[in-house]
């Protein structure tokens, strides 16, 4: 069934484990992620970047329809989330759509920025009855590249969360996007020191780059949130080039069918990891 983000984040911390948030690029992604998910018997959040809206023809609508459609029909509790959003207009677009909660990222701001944007849509969210995540301490690689080791300080945290009011905080703490293999090293006595400070639940990006081992010491010491894509859609790709490969292929169903089934097996190994 559908739940709120929310609850599930909420729950995950209270019971000192972790939940998997996984990015949605198409409706097959949503259907492998609830399938991985129903296999290992876990909740999971389901999660829609502005970059999935801006290839969607930059229409949340459609995408957000078909993701809730697939959660609310799903064995497991699913939480749909809109994720690194940077137009206040996108933020805006949720109402309606059945998600419940969004990642607003102005992280590339300088501090007082960062805090001014954030605590603004932290107080339109909250006036909607919505969860809001928001970073510190810009997590690198967005564009593919290498962290540039940016570190998020635990007292800078504490005044971010007070002066904006989130419900959840991103962290940089070692952990960088779309790398395409496992080699990221988290500063865990960091993750130990944020989960003290702060009494937001904390949650990690790029955590494909993560090793297995590394995800769940990870969640011991105090990320709640754990966000994963790129670790996708090597499955998803790797299987349509094995298809395309293997002959003559005309309908997509043919590549599509394995590639799903490629994502979910993942899914099902990671949220064993993660939660
Ligand atoms: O917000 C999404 C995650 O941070 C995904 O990162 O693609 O490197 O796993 P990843
Ligand atoms: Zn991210």
């Amino acid at each position: 069934p559908l739940t709120a983000t929310g609850q599930l984040v909420g729950q995950a911390q209270a019971n000192g484990t972790g939940v998997a948030a996984f990015n949605v690029i198409t409706l097959e992604h949503a259907e492998a992620i609830v399938a991985g998910a129903e296999h290992a018997g876990r909740a999971v959040i389901l999660q829609i970047s502005e970059n999935a809206v801006r290839f969607h023809h930059g229409r949340l609508a459609p995408i957000a329809a078909a993701t809730i459609a697939v959660a609310e029909l799903a064995a497991v509790p699913v939480a749909v989330h809109l994720d690194h959003v940077e137009s206040r207009d996108l933020l805006h677009a949720v109402l309606g759509t059945g998600i419940s909660s969004a990642m607003f990222d102005a992280s590339t701001r300088d501090y007082a920025g960062n805090v001014a944007a954030t605590a603004e849509a932290a107080g339109w969210a909250h006036e909607h009855g919505l969860w809001l995540e928001a970073e510190l301490g810009e997590v690198g690689g967005k564009d593919g590249a290498h962290a540039p080791g940016v570190r998020t300080d635990p007292a800078e945290a504490v005044e971010f969360v007070a002066a904006t009011g989130v419900d959840a905080l991103a962290v940089a703490v070692g952990s960088s996007h779309a790398m395409t293999d496992r080699t990221a090293a988290l500063d865990f006595d960091l993750i130990g020191r944020l989960r003290e400070a702060l009494a937001v639940p904390l949650v990690l990006h790029g955590s494909s780059g993560v090793p297995d081992g590394d995800l769940t010491r990870a969640v011991r010491a105090g990320i709640v949130k754990v966000n994963v894509g790129t670790i996708l859609n090597v499955a998803f790709t790797d299987a349509v080039r094995a298809q395309l490969d293997a002959g003559p292929v005309v309908d997509p169903r043919r590549y599509l069918a394995p590639a799903r089934e490629a994502v979910a097996r993942t899914v099902a190994h990671l949220v064993t990891t993660i939660s």
